[in-house]
């Protein structure tokens, strides 16, 4: 399995011949490193329904046919855009050709905000656990440190965990080094950080905090094989 890191929130993986692109924001993002035209995403994951996470779903899916597996509120409204959507909910979990998605709780919230100004209601926003080739990979979506990050780590053993540090809308550096601690993941990414000015975060300063885990700090294109 490869996995590689766009900035924002945006995470590839490559696993059974396919590509899943996971809260694809590419135009917008001044950290991609990444062009929907070039992008050939066999599956689209979203965490929830936020602008800066949902992206480009609708071109990229159109483009190439992907499935788009979203909560199911948002994946209702996308399937309004013709595309062959998998609408989930929290502690669900659906096996795929490339792989298994679980929804698992975030706190956080979830809306769309159209280019009229509407606002779209999400569903309740979520994390990701998605198993493969015998691999466990946890994105947390946006959320606050909460509890159950311990039962999400005791119940699954993590290879690598996306865990946002942006602070102002998701956790900030001490949560998010807590929620390392209560995931007990091999590896941690930090994501959902200085894509804008209120979210700038120094990510050396996480890495010294967290001390259970192996800290990856990935630039945009930077990737990995598990
Ligand atoms: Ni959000
Ligand atoms: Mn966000």
């Amino acid at each position: 399995m490869k996995i590689s890191y766009h900035g924002h929130s945006v995470v590839k993986i490559m696993t059974e011949g396919k590509t899943i692109l996971i809260d694809p924001f590419i135009n917008g993002n001044n950290l991609t490193d990444l062009n929907v035209k070039d992008e050939k995403p066999d599956a689209i994951l979203l965490t929830h329904a936020h602008n800066d996470h949902v992206g480009d779903t609708v071109e990229l899916a159109q483009q190439n046919g992907a499935k788009v597996i979203a909560p199911v509120e948002l994946a209702k409204y996308l399937g309004s855009f013709g595309l062959d959507t998998i609408g989930m909910n929290l502690g669900g979990s659906k096996e795929f050709d490339f792989g298994t998605v679980k929804y698992t709780k975030a706190f956080h919230s979830s809306s769309y905000t159209t280019e009229d100004g509407d606002v779209i209601y999400g569903g309740m926003p979520a994390g990701i656990l998605f198993k493969a080739e015998g691999k466990t990979v946890y994105h947390a979506g946006d959320t606050d440190l909460f509890g159950d990050m311990a039962l999400i780590g005791e119940r699954n053993e993590i290879d690598v965990a996306f865990l946002p540090i942006g602070d102002v809308y998701t956790m900030g550096l001490e949560d998010a080094a807590y929620a390392a601690e209560l995931l007990k993941a091999k590896v941690v990414v930090p994501i959902h950080y200085d894509t804008y000015p209120p979210i700038k975060q120094d990510p050396q300063k996480f890495k010294k905090m967290v001390n259970a885990s192996e800290v990856r700090i990935l630039k945009a294109g930077d990737f990995f094989e598990l």
